[in-house]
Formats: structure tokens, sequence, C-alpha cells
């Protein structure tokens, strides 16, 4: 129970990562508050309330709440519900995320341009305008950003769209960090791997290499071990989780 008593926001925790995520941080005995939006545009399955209302049935204390990342009345009053309900704010997940990888670049249309870099950059930037003051009062807390391996090299595959969009999260992490290292919060990337979830599925260029791809559940340990951070032990760093327990997490030291 490495999490007994914190208080964790997940967004987008309907599917995929994000519940992966909320239901290993309430394994570890957080109590949990699963965020996704109010009416999904996808028609894939799974809701914040269905999130949180699973964890419950397993004994975990989770609260679900519809809130569209991108919309700051939605956040505000979602932030507001979780200080009325538990007082206190230790992490955050910004995982929400929109995929728009292996399509040429004239095929994305202005829309669906806005539309990602609103999820991927203005959500997690809203999000952390409105816990970052709860956090600062409480002179700690832990801000995990969900980042991609396409932020960084130009030959994944990820295109225009998604690599920016995640190269932008990525910076804004690592400046974050540097800003918020005084008030003792953490702020790091978690970069999770090529995932099976739903939403990677019905994209149909993630298919060509979907036997090696991973479970979003075996992010678990690695989103735990980051959420327990403060500025103080790890901060400002970009992690991918094949390097856990090798390069960072629990190191073991060679024999
Ligand atoms: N899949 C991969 O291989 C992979 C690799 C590297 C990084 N990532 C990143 O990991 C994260 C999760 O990926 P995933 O594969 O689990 O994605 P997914 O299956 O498509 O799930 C995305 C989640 O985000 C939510 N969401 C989307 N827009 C939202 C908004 N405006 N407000 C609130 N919630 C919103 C969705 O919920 P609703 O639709 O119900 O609102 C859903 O819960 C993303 O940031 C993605 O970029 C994924």
């Amino acid at each position: 129970m490495q999490m007994k008593g914190m208080v964790a926001i997940v967004t987008g925790a309907s599917r995929g990562l994000g519940k992966a995520i909320a239901i290993e941080y309430a394994r570890e005995g957080a109590k949990v508050v699963a965020c996704s939006r109010p009416q999904s545009p996808t028609g894939l399955s799974g809701t914040a309330t269905e999130t949180a209302a699973e964890i419950g049935s397993q004994g975990g204390e989770a609260l679900g709440i519809p809130c569209d990342v991108t919309n700051e009345a939605q956040v505000k009053a979602m932030v507001d519900q979780v200080m009325e309900r538990y007082g206190r704010i230790d992490v955050l997940v910004n995982n929400a995320g929109l995929m728009i990888v292996g399509e040429p670049f004239l095929d994305i249309e202005p829309e669906r341009w806005d539309s990602l870099m609103s999820v991927n950059i203005r959500g997690p930037y809203l999000c952390c305008r409105h816990v970052l003051p709860v956090m600062m009062k409480q002179r700690r807390g832990s801000v995990i950003n969900i980042g991609s391996r396409m932020g960084i090299e130009v030959t994944a595959g990820g295109g225009t769209a998604y690599s920016a969009s995640k190269a932008a999260l990525h910076m804004i992490s690592h400046t974050l960090a540097e800003e918020m290292r005084e008030h003792n919060i953490a702020v790091n990337i978690l970069s999770p791997g090529s995932l099976r979830s739903e939403g990677a599925w019905v994209i149909p260029w993630n298919r060509r290499n979907w036997d090696i791809r991973i479970e979003p559940a075996e992010n678990g340990p690695c989103a735990v071990y980051l959420a327990l951070q403060t500025a103080d032990s790890m901060t400002g760093q970009y992690v991918h989780i094949d390097n856990f327990g090798k390069t960072w997490g629990q190191v073991s030291s060679p024999r």
C-alpha cells in the first residue's frame, strides 16, 4: 500500500492507460479521481464513472467525474469537487490524449489538428493551472505527464501533429519542473511504450506491430513510482517504461 492516504487525479481514465493507472493507484491505497469527457465522441467502451465503480467493487476508493480537460470551467469544477470531497491532491496524471499517427501531414484537417493540440497541450496546462495552487499550499505533489517517444524521435512514425504535441508537453514538463522545484512539486514525463489500448487499435497504422505492444497495465508500477516523487527526489525527467528498474526507479545494483 505505497499510496495509502494519497489523493490522485487521473485524466482520460475511462479506458486504456488512464484506467490501468487509476486501478493500480487504488490497489496501492490511493483515493482515485477518474476523469474523462462527459460524452465521448469515440464510440469506445467505458466512462470515468464506470472506472470508479469498478475500483469501488474491488474494495478501492474512487470518484468518477465527467470532465473535458480542454474546458476550463469543467476542469475548475472537477478540482473544486475533489477538494470538497478529499481536501487535498497529491498526484495529477495528465494522461488524456488524442492520437493522430501514421497520417501524412496534408491529410490532417485544421479542425483535427486543433483538437489534438487542445487535448494534448491545453488539457495538461488547464489541469496544472488548477491543481498546482493546491499542491503549492501543501508544499508537495507529483505531476506526471504522459509523453511519448514520438515526441523525441523523428523516425518513430508519429507524424507532425502528434509528435509536435508530445514534444511540446515534454518541454512544458521540463520548464514547469524548474518553476515548481522551490515548492517541492515533482513534474516528470512517463513514456509508456506502444500500448494495446482500444484507442490505439482504432488507428490502422498501429496494428502493424500489435504483437509487440504491451498491455497498459504494465505501466502501473512506473506510474506508482513517479507518484511517490517530489522535487527533492526526482523531477524534470523524461523516463521510458523500458528502462524502469534499469536506469530509473528502484535500480538494483549489479552483483
Ligand atoms: N497507445 C499508445 O501506444 C501510446 C503510446 C505512447 C503514449 N500514449 C499516450 O498515452 C495516453 C493514453 O493513451 P491510450 O492509448 O490509453 O488512449 P485511449 O485508449 O485513446 O484513451 C484516451 C483517454 O483520453 C480520454 N480523453 C480524450 N479526450 C479527452 C478530453 N478532452 N477530456 C478528458 N478526457 C479525454 C478518453 O476518454 P473519453 O473518450 O471517454 O473522453 C480516454 O479515456 C495518451 O496521452 C497517449 O498519447 C499512448
